[in-house]
């Protein structure tokens, strides 16, 4: 598979004097692909029904004509300010009823059916002009769904479609009273439409109540996604991608990928390192301007599975952005490495976002492949770098991992509802076992929560997932290789009970989880060999082997044959120890690394990656601060 580079770009911030220049100069760097369209809407369509095109049509000419292939975004990120005097009831409103007004992006409510009926309109237009259009290479709906909070909303229309949501999935409100337990404080319903939605009670509502909202909110983003797939397929063959955001979990991605072709994501390096990581402040000063050495990687596991193989970067950061906390510039040669990492995780393509800095509105401050004033500015060096490397590489097919770890959205979901300790979050979890995995130089696959089939992996793991799936359960129940089960995992039913027997009830395992408790911070729970559990541990009784002990002497990981459940959330001591022992038992080579030194392999090649600000030697080679190195593989 051949891998190939692009850039963000929008026509309609420019003179069209500029844009022959401009295609021009991106041919010329390189670039294979254009991403433009996902926020003109007011320029396609100025008044309602109106639409004009025209320009739209000599940007994707001229772009093409240049050599470049456009990825053409649907506009429904930003709808018009005509369009709210159509419906003012389209806005999303917060969880205190604010409505979420107009002057930015995003405002709307993925229920609101007059919305919903804009987006058909415009979609189908946008479909029809440029549909059959031999430059329009690729499609991408909408921009970040979630991004700024964005998938819930307390709206009327949200209101109705979740009554009608539910009405749907329990069929008699006797049916809903009983799967969530409302004979407590008196919480019984006898008609759906007194069904409220979960915000602005007296004290916490019903958990089953937040999660059905939670739910009914995620399938709402993946209809409103297959209303706008649906139209596209109908005119064009060309693949549809959407550009997921970094550390967002508010919808179910997978269930959105399955309508897609390609899953992309955004990738800010620096941004979320200071704005969206639980990490030590020595951490983020040491990756200030690299950026957390396997956050990158996470989420390129993350979306390779979202995409069923196919996926890209549709943004990649060029340079310092303006929406974090702080906001530094990335360490020369970073603007390369995030790339070159992308592509041994599999990627199909990297963008760069964006071409130009504009001088104008609120993202003034946000780092461009040029400057304001056209100069190249230092990414785009960089990316014509990685242009000239990719030319002379060949061809990256990306390697089946041998280490498989679950991942679940509703999850994520479950334990905001229910957190039962300040520090207790989903992604946080999975991702602290993910660093784990990485520090030993292992690849990851990244596996869906209804995975079927484990016989490829020797190592599974499976943190934190409240529900695990039956598919799931019934690989694990004949699965021959190394599995870690847990904390936290199998603890609620699919309503959102506490399950009796009580958890884990594991395929051929003996094992009571009797208590829970969460821990401040600063109170850890050591462990007889070493290290500790933090934030949450769990009190289990059992027959089977006990593998660690925690020092007050309750087990704290146990063994049925292959199949473990961990009680606990290890520290880095402990965690390391754990997956150390699990790949030596499991027959998968480890190279434990150096920080801020990260190793992937592709099906030909191995990569390192060096994250530091300095020089590392490893494995014979030195590899100079922000340095990539690749070798053949025997
Ligand atoms: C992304 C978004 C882009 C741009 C960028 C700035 O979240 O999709 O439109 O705002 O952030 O970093």
């Amino acid at each position: 598979m051949k891998r190939t580079l692009g850039v963000c770009y929008y026509p309609e911030h420019w003179p069209e004097s500029q844009w022959e220049e401009d295609a021009a100069r991106m041919a010329a760097l390189g670039l294979t692909w254009v991403r433009i369209g996902e926020f003109a809407w007011s320029y396609m369509e100025p008044q309602a029904g109106t639409y004009y095109f025209d320009w739209l049509h000599r940007a994707v000419e001229t772009l093409g004509k240049a050599g470049l292939k456009v990825v053409l975004g649907t506009p429904t990120a930003t709808p018009p300010r005509w369009m709210l005097d159509r419906y003012p009831d389209m806005l999303a409103l917060d969880a205190q009823g604010r409505p979420r007004g107009f002057g930015s992006r995003r405002h709307y409510c993925f229920s609101h059916e007059g919305y919903r009926d804009e987006c058909t309109k415009i979609v189908t237009a946008l479909a029809e002009q440029f549909g059959k259009n031999p430059h329009v290479a690729a499609w991408q709906t909408d921009n970040e769904y979630a991004c700024h909070n964005t998938v819930l909303s307390y709206s009327d229309a949200a209101t109705e479609a979740f009554r009608t949501w539910l009405a749907q999935k329990y069929q008699s409100p006797d049916a809903l009273n009983r799967a969530w337990g409302n004979i407590f404080w008196s919480m019984e319903y006898s008609d759906f439409d007194q069904i409220a939605l979960p915000n602005l009670t007296v004290t916490e509502p019903n958990p089953s109540h937040v999660m059905d909202f939670r739910r009914f909110s995620s399938d709402q983003v993946v209809s409103f996604n297959r209303l706008q797939t649906k139209i596209i397929r109908k005119y064009s063959d060309a693949p549809i991608a959407h550009n997921y955001m970094g550390r967002i979990t508010d919808f179910d991605h997978f269930d959105v990928g399955a309508d897609l072709d390609i899953a992309s994501w955004d990738s800010y390096p620096l941004g979320f390192l200071s704005d969206r990581l639980e990490a030590s402040p020595e951490h983020k000063r040491r990756f200030v301007r690299q950026g957390d050495p396997d956050l990158q990687a996470f989420h390129h596991d993350l979306y390779r599975a979202v995409g069923r193989g196919r996926w890209w970067i549709m943004e990649q950061q060029p340079g310092p952005v303006n929406w974090a906390p702080d906001n530094p510039d990335p360490l020369p040669g970073m603007a390369r490495l995030w790339a070159w990492e992308a592509f041994a995780h599999g990627a199909e393509a990297v963008c760069y976002f964006r071409w130009r800095q504009a001088p104008f509105a609120q993202e003034q401050m946000h780092a461009g492949l040029l400057r304001p004033d056209s100069v190249a500015a230092p990414a785009h060096d960089e990316a014509a770098q990685v242009a000239r490397e990719l030319a002379e590489m060949p061809d990256q097919d990306t390697a089946t991992a041998r280490v498989g770890l679950l991942f679940d959205y509703p999850s994520a979901w479950a334990w905001q509802t229910q957190p039962q300790g300040r520090d207790f979050d989903y992604f946080r979890l999975v991702f602290h076992v993910y660093k784990g995995l990485r520090r030993l130089g292992l690849n990851v696959d990244v596996l869906p929560p209804n995975t079927a089939d484990l016989s490829a992996y020797s190592l599974v793991l499976a943190p934190g997932v409240a529900t695990l799936s039956d598919a799931f359960l019934g690989a694990l129940a004949t699965y021959k290789g190394q599995a870690i089960i847990g904390p936290r995992s199998n603890a609620k039913t699919a309503t959102f009970a506490t399950p009796v027997p009580l958890p884990p009830n594991l395929p051929g395992m003996k094992a009571t989880v009797m208590r829970v408790e969460s821990l401040p911070p600063d109170v850890p729970v050591p462990l007889e060999q070493g290290g500790a559990l933090l934030h949450w541990r769990e009190k289990i009784e059992t027959t089977d082997h006990v593998v660690e002990v925690a020092e007050d002497g309750f087990p704290a990981l146990i063994a049925a044959e292959g199949l473990h459940y961990l009680g606990g959330w290890p520290d880095d001591v402990a965690l390391d120890r754990i997956l150390l022992a699990a790949c030596h038992r499991a027959g998968l080579e480890t190279d434990p690394l150096p920080e801020g030194l990260r190793r992937r392999d592709s099906a030909t090649h191995r990569f390192l990656f060096n994250y530091n600000s300095v020089p590392v030697e490893w494995a014979g080679v030195t590899i100079p601060p922000a340095g990539v190195h690749w070798s053949k593989l025997d």
